[in-house]
């Protein structure tokens, strides 16, 4: 296992080049199902949780060729229907596959994912919105079934904005004639992006991006040439880590109108932002922030995937403030290893509380999730002295080449074998 070493205390400066989102091409990966037809998906990131994709999506029985960010995916005969434990336990998106598998084949058959560092994460959603457009679910080894001899067009009702749950089930209607209603649906950027995708393959998919979706699917569906939007994620990671370092860093194929939320939250501790078309341009004296609260919330509120390198920007700042995390009830254990780094935090249920410190100091640290890790390296850059990153393929699965595109920033990091 890979660790980082990160040598803080330097401004950052200069130029960083955004990826394709990471949870954009999930989903759009997992269309390539619904087709027969070749598809190619150009600004896909290279990251751990692209080539599971890409190993799922072989095993399934198609043929994907990835390289310079192309994803390229080809039908073969005898596509399989099972998406098996091994490979769902590695990433939990691989159950994207189920909604376009059901509209295709009628049936599918896909591992439980487990659940991760950051909760449970059920799957009831998905479940009970199959269930009402004619599936049947049974479970079998750690395994769910669902068959449907037809299946029916609906109007579900989500009982939560579920992305997962909303991209399933629009992909799943994308193939069935006739209108399915998606009511108290999530809102993400990432949505948006699944649907142009599916547009240009031939479905009807209107109010993407809103709390309604109406999702008019057909027999067939086209192959499709698709660009991938930016990462919202990898965006304010490093919008967050140039607040708390300090300097002025410009951040490009991205977009502001993607950052709403965590702008609005950065100038609000004082960090100066400007945007042109397509880039991000943050100024930060890398002194201590104002104290600002957040709720996380689905979009268009605070994304949870950013409350960890929120709060390792908050440890510095001048007075008290809380974070609060909604959406996962255990998303918080990057805390305890901010306060290695003499962080001042104190956690009770769902709200951490936050009083800023003069200076954080390196130290030997964990990542134990995707975006616990992004909230170690914004600390650590800010930090005074060393610190050593433990479990860095967390990170991975996240942040396309993150040590090159901090180095060019000016951060002094290194990758080196456990
Ligand atoms: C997506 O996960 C993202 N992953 C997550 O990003 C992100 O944190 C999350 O949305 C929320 O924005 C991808 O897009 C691949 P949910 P997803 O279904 O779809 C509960 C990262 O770091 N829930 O909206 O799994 C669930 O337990 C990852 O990139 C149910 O109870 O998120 C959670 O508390 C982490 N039943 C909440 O809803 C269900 O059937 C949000 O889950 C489904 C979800």
């Amino acid at each position: 296992m890979d660790n980082f070493i990160i040598h803080g205390g330097r401004t950052v400066s200069g130029e960083v080049k955004i990826s394709g989102s990471k949870n954009a091409a999930l989903p759009i990966l997992a269309a390539t199902m619904l087709t027969r037809e070749k598809c190619e998906i150009k600004n896909v990131p290279d990251l751990m949780d692209i080539k599971s994709t890409f190993e799922l999506l072989n095993y399934m029985g198609k043929r994907c060729f990835f390289g310079f960010n192309t994803f390229t995916v080809h039908e073969t005969s005898g596509l399989k229907h099972h998406a098996p434990y091994d490979l769902v336990r590695k990433m939990r998106a691989s159950m994207l596959v189920a909604g376009p598998l059901l509209a295709r084949f009628k049936k599918v058959r896909f591992s439980l994912p487990g659940g991760c560092s950051i909760g449970v994460r059920p799957i009831d959603i998905h479940l009970e919105a199959f269930k009402k457009m004619g599936a049947a679910v049974s479970y079998e080894g750690g395994d769910v079934i669902l068959t449907a001899a037809r299946l029916r067009p609906a109007r579900l009702k989500f009982r939560f904005p579920s992305v997962g749950a909303t991209e399933n089930l629009m992909m799943c209607a994308s193939l069935l004639k006739g209108t399915t209603v998606l009511e108290n649906c999530a809102r993400e950027p990432e949505i948006e992006d699944l649907a142009r995708a599916l547009v240009k393959m031939g479905a009807s998919v209107e109010g993407a991006g809103t709390s309604l979706i109406r999702i008019s699917g057909v027999d067939e569906l086209k192959g499709l040439k698709y660009e991938v939007m930016p990462d919202r994620i990898e965006t304010g990671t490093f919008m967050l880590a140039a607040a708390a370092a300090g300097g002025t860093l410009k951040l490009l194929n991205t977009d502001i109108a993607l950052m709403k939320p965590v702008a609005r939250a950065l100038k609000k501790a004082g960090v100066k932002i400007t945007s042109e078309k397509g880039s991000i341009t943050i100024t930060s004296s890398g002194g201590r922030p104002k104290p600002v609260n957040i709720a996380t919330k689905p979009h268009p509120g605070f994304p949870t995937d950013l409350q960890a390198p929120w709060m390792a920007f908050m440890a510095r700042a001048k007075g008290s403030c809380e974070v609060h995390e909604a959406i996962f009830e255990n998303r918080f254990m990057h805390a305890a290893e901010l306060m290695r780094m003499g962080a001042d935090i104190t956690v009770t249920d769902r709200k951490a509380v936050i009083r800023g410190v003069e200076r954080l100091l390196g130290a030997p640290v964990m990542a134990s999730d995707i975006r616990a890790g992004a909230a170690l390296i914004v600390a650590a850059v800010a930090a005074k002295g060393k610190s050593i990153i433990r479990r860095i393929y967390h990170i991975d699965r996240g942040y396309e080449k993150i040590e090159n595109k901090l180095r060019l920033s000016g951060v002094r990091i290194e990758r080196v074998k456990a």
